[in-house]
């Protein structure tokens, strides 16, 4: 089984995820036994498109953020019931973008974690090393850093109630993906790592998607690695058409 998750960052109105979504339903629905589909859009849009029905049930929804905390006083703060009241079943964790554009520190990042965990949603942590990180030969380091930190004290009954996202920085929105034997080393990396600090079977089923620059033209290859479990998708995630191109290039594979 392979995902294909879009990350639509900070792209769509209300009209237009209604629209992308409207698109999708009009399409014949992928094998779910073969690819597991799953979009993140802002909460504003995601909100809007679960209470419109416009989302085919083969779409799952995910939050790109969520609050460290169950409830109160947090201006500005969405909560995992709150995400959940929209139907969806999981939430991004420390992005790249979150990481070092909006300065979440690993503390806040565990916090969040384990929050979500707690309500029953499916975190997607995500990590990745910087280019200067990468050619100072730090990148296992990174890493290991940030999933230590992301699953400090977390004890997980299966695999299923986890997913990990290997971005590396310099290949988001860069058009440059890593290739495929950086992409083959990373999750090999983070597998046997996921399985020390959880143990197995939960370690070696967690599912590890690949993101950065994944494109229709690129991620036959990608997806087709034995290490990677599925994409994890920006730019190309926010037109119905290359989505869709994505979707049935995972369900080929
Ligand atoms: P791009 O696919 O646009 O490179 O973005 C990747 C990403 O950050 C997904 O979370």
């Amino acid at each position: 089984m392979k995902t294909v998750a879009g990350n639509w960052k900070m792209y769509k109105t209300i009209e237009q995820a209604t629209e992308f979504f409207s698109q999708m339903s009009g399409m014949a629905a992928p094998r779910t036994d073969k690819v597991n589909v799953l979009i993140f859009p802002n909460y504003v849009a995601m909100g809007a498109v679960a209470v419109s029905g416009v989302v085919p049930d083969w779409i799952h929804l995910g939050a790109q953020d969520v609050a460290a905390e169950a409830e109160g006083a947090f201006t500005g703060e969405v909560s995992p019931q709150m995400i959940q009241s929209a139907g969806a079943t999981h939430v991004l964790i420390g992005h790249s973008e979150r990481r070092h554009i909006m300065g979440e520190s690993a503390d806040l990042l565990h916090r969040k974690l384990s929050n979500a965990l707690q309500a029953g949603l499916i975190p997607v942590l995500c990590v990745g090393e910087t280019l200067d990180e990468r050619d100072a030969g730090r990148m296992q380091e990174v890493i290991f850093g940030q999933l230590d930190t992301g699953l400090a004290g977390v004890a997980l009954q299966n695999g299923a109630q986890l997913t990990v996202a290997y971005e590396p920085v310099w290949a988001i929105g860069t058009g440059v993906n890593a290739a495929n034997e950086q992409i083959e080393d990373a999750h090999r990396l983070i597998r046997d790592h996921l399985s020390q600090l959880l143990g197995n079977p939960v370690g070696s089923s967690i599912p590890i998607l690949y993101g950065g620059s994944v494109k229709p033209a690129n991620f036959a290859a990608i997806v087709g690695l034995p290490s990677v479990d599925g994409g994890l998708i920006g730019g190309a995630s926010l037109k119905p058409d290359a989505f869709a191109e994505l979707i049935a290039i995972a369900e080929q594979v």
